[in-house]
């Protein structure tokens, strides 16, 4: 019986067993713990850090920002939280320097590359022959809050830009910041004016599902009160005999978790006790999908041949394979041409530089050879020269004895008048 041919439904006598399955899957997942990253957009001391600490009843380490970054930059940080048996991993990531720039139009770039390098790596341990996805840490973004100013006018051009660059990498849940800033009437216009300005610009930003009965009535109603005007604090103020996370002015106190006072614990609500499970789904099953396929027939993999027929993933990769192949063997081709060349130009320098150098020797060898011949000449000159001198000498000195001997011959007399005359002279 081939694979699509009619199934048939059958009725079993006894209890099989296979029901427990839904609950072997919660055991399961409960052992391999979860992963949730929440990514925060935002100006700086927009709120964000407290929001999270506020979210997550628990103090994070967080320190502000400074305005003057040359460009945005995005810090993750990851922490362990236990509650009940449930193990989940959440890693935050800050927006550290959002809108501080003279020029904003790039501010979402690095957000963009962040959210991408988080598809690639899930990607390549996707792609892995031995991958080990259970253990994986994944750090995929699951959700983008997106905090808008409470200006009470409308959205930002930057928000716009953003969103809009965000929308289909991401789940965006805009988020009204430090709503304690504007009146109860003020606030329903603003979030009027949000979502005008957001359908206006074609942004899509995450709707809350409404396929599951169980949640279906209570997320359409809040989608139809998005975004949420949400306060933070990590204060915690009296009021009648509790002591409630909230804000004190002069005037009164904004409790955080006060549902007529603000969207807090809709957020929450919303966020992590009924739909963190579909925004992970969301993230793997649309955005990352999306990235995923993009990536592939990057790198030349598809599903359908150049005339529309199927084709298999072995026969691409063949296909690719060749390719590679016949590219390596033209680039091998020409780096060897290109060797032979070089070594062909060094020779001929070479070459010329032993000419010049024999050149060179030869002239030095000639004029070395004529030097030489001259102070031989001179040489020669000399000794005879020398010789010359020797013979006169040798006569001269014969003269002179000769002359000496003929005046002992002659009379002493004679002799003291020639010294005289000497004298004289
Ligand atoms: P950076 O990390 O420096 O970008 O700032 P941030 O966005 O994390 O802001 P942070 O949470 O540090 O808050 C900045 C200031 O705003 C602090 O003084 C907070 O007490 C205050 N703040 C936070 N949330 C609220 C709020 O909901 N309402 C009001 N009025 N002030 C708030
Ligand atoms: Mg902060």
């Amino acid at each position: 019986m081939g694979a699509g041919s009619e199934c048939r439904t059958l009725t079993m006598t006894g209890h099989v067993g296979f029901d427990s399955l839904p609950d072997q899957l919660v055991n399961k997942s409960v052992q391999n713990g979860f992963a949730f990253n929440i990514l925060c957009v935002g100006e700086t001391g927009i709120g964000k850090s407290t929001l999270m600490d506020t979210l997550f009843n628990t103090t994070f380490d967080s320190k502000p920002s400074s305005h003057n970054l040359p460009k945005v930059r995005l810090e993750a940080q990851t922490y362990e939280l236990q509650e009940s048996n449930v193990r989940l991993k959440l890693t935050i990531v800050d927006t550290v320097g959002y809108g501080d720039q003279v020029n904003k139009e790039d501010s979402f770039q690095s957000i963009v590359q962040y959210i991408e390098q988080q598809f690639e790596a899930y990607l390549q341990e996707e792609l892995k022959i031995k991958r080990s996805l259970n253990v994986y840490h994944d750090t995929r973004v699951h959700c983008c809050l997106y905090f808008i100013c409470p200006t009470g006018h409308g959205l930002k051009a930057i928000d716009l830009v953003c969103m809009k660059q965000l929308e289909s990498k991401v789940n965006i849940i805009p988020i009204i910041a430090k709503a304690d800033n504007i009146s109860k009437a003020e606030l329903s216009k603003f979030k009027q004016r949000i979502m005008s300005e957001l359908k206006a610009n074609g942004v899509r930003i995450y709707q809350f599902p409404t396929t599951d009965e169980t949640c279906a009535e209570t997320n359409s109603t809040m989608n139809s009160i998005l975004p949420f005007a949400v306060v933070g604090s990590n204060e915690f103020v009296k009021v009648g005999n509790k002591n409630v996370r909230g804000r004190q002015y002069p005037w009164g106190v904004v409790q955080v978790e006060n549902e007529s006072h603000c969207d807090f614990m809709k957020l929450k609500e919303m966020l992590i006790q009924t739909n963190m499970e579909d925004l992970r789904e969301k993230t793997h099953t649309v955005h990352f999908e999306v990235y995923r396929k993009l990536r592939l027939e990057q790198m030349g993999f598809l599903d359908v041949d150049a005339n529309n027929k199927p084709i298999s993933y072995q026969e691409t990769f063949e296909q690719k394979r060749s390719l590679h192949q016949a590219e390596l063997t033209r680039r091998e081709v020409e780096v060897r041409e290109a060797f032979v060349a070089r070594v062909k130009v060094k020779e001929q320098e070479l070459k010329e530089v032993e000419m010049e150098l024999h050149m060179k020797f030869e002239s030095l060898k000639k004029l070395h050879a004529e030097e030489r011949r001259r102070v031989e000449d001179g040489k020669k000159k000399l000794e005879e020269d020398r010789s010359e001198f020797l013979r006169l000498k040798t006569l001269y000195t014969q003269i002179l004895n000769d002359k000496q001997m003929s005046h002992h011959s002659s009379s002493s007399g004679l002799h003291t008048l020639t010294l005289g005359k000497s004298k004289k002279k």
